[in-house]
């Protein structure tokens, strides 16, 4: 059985099969649409969410599965004081397939290790997030048609942000990446992703403090939000929130073939003017990312579609 909890845990091979797949879902959605009849995902969200809940759940449904879950800690019996644990052998005699998502870092990978359905981390804390890695991937796919030879701009909370934890875990398997990481110094990509990823493999990085410095040489932005519930106080955050704003007068300096992703929610940090810029793909990710659940529902499951 396969658990999905950090995008390492597919090979790049395995990686380009997946994203062919969401491709061919997205061509052919008719060809899948009963590829999971009678199954059901289970989605325990111990933590906010819109897209990646929902978007999870849009997947089983357009494979003719069905869900079930709950979506705040507080309407579970984690109210009660139950454990991850329990509540994971719980779910495993309910649905065929889970995707959890929790606030503390390693929740899902506990999950995992009382399961006997395959569980999906849907973002534990601030570690990792690797189905929106997946949804990325896929976006930087179609907008640029690769996945190598690129320079990759990370910018805003790098500190607390999953998404960029897990992107980069990726996309360093790729020939060619760089990135520039771009954010303010306390907001600065963890030593652990610094030392332990970026060193250690050789990959070339530079760290800036201004966005308009950076934005001139890249062929991807990634924008995020300043992680407010990360913050251990208000004031740190209230500091922090509007650091970066890329508005119209930025995106002049970007190159015409500069695509801007978000894994979203936004707040400030992406002003609405640029929404209609050709280059602003953050709205196609989200629904890139409904193609690549369907994707990784069927290869957990195991169901192979002629
Ligand atoms: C991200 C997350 O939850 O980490 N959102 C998402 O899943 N699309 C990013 C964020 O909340 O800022």
């Amino acid at each position: 059985m396969r658990h999905l909890m950090s995008p390492l845990d597919f090979s790049v091979e395995e990686l380009d099969e997946l994203l062919g797949l969401a491709q061919d879902i997205e061509a052919h959605p008719d060809k899948y649409a009963h590829a999971c009849d009678g199954k059901k995902l289970a989605t325990l969200f111990y933590e906010p969410s819109t897209r990646t809940r929902l978007s999870h759940e849009a997947a089983m449904l357009n494979l003719g599965g069905s869900i079930m879950g709950f979506s705040s800690a507080e309407s579970s019996s984690a109210a009660k004081g139950e454990s991850v644990s329990d509540t994971i052998r719980t779910i495993s005699c309910y649905a065929d397939i889970c995707a959890m998502r929790h606030p503390k870092e390693g929740a899902p990978m506990v999950a995992c290790q009382h399961s006997s359905i395959p569980v999906i981390n849907a973002g534990d804390g601030g570690h990792q997030h690797p189905t929106q890695t997946l949804t990325d991937l896929l976006t930087i796919l179609n907008v640029k048609g690769r996945l190598n030879k690129m320079t990759i701009g990370l910018c805003g909370d790098l500190k607390f942000g999953r998404t960029v934890h897990s992107l980069i875990h990726a996309l360093v398997r790729y020939e060619g990446i760089q990135f520039v990481l771009i954010s303010p110094e306390e907001l600065r990509l963890p030593d652990y992703m610094r030392h332990d990823v970026l060193d250690k493999l050789n990959i070339p990085y530079q760290e800036v403090v201004r966005l308009e410095d950076a934005i001139p040489k890249l062929d991807i932005l990634y924008m995020t939000r300043v992680q407010k519930e990360r913050f251990f106080n208000e004031e740190d955050y209230v500091r922090m929130k509007d650091f970066y704003i890329l508005d119209k007068k930025k995106m002049r300096l970007a190159p015409e073939d500069m695509y801007v992703l978000h894994p979203l929610p936004r707040v400030n940090e992406i002003s609405v003017e640029i929404d209609d810029d050709p280059r602003a793909a953050y709205f196609k990710q989200m629904q890139y990312g409904v193609y690549v659940r369907m994707a990784l529902i069927l290869t957990l499951l195991d169901i192979h579609v002629d």
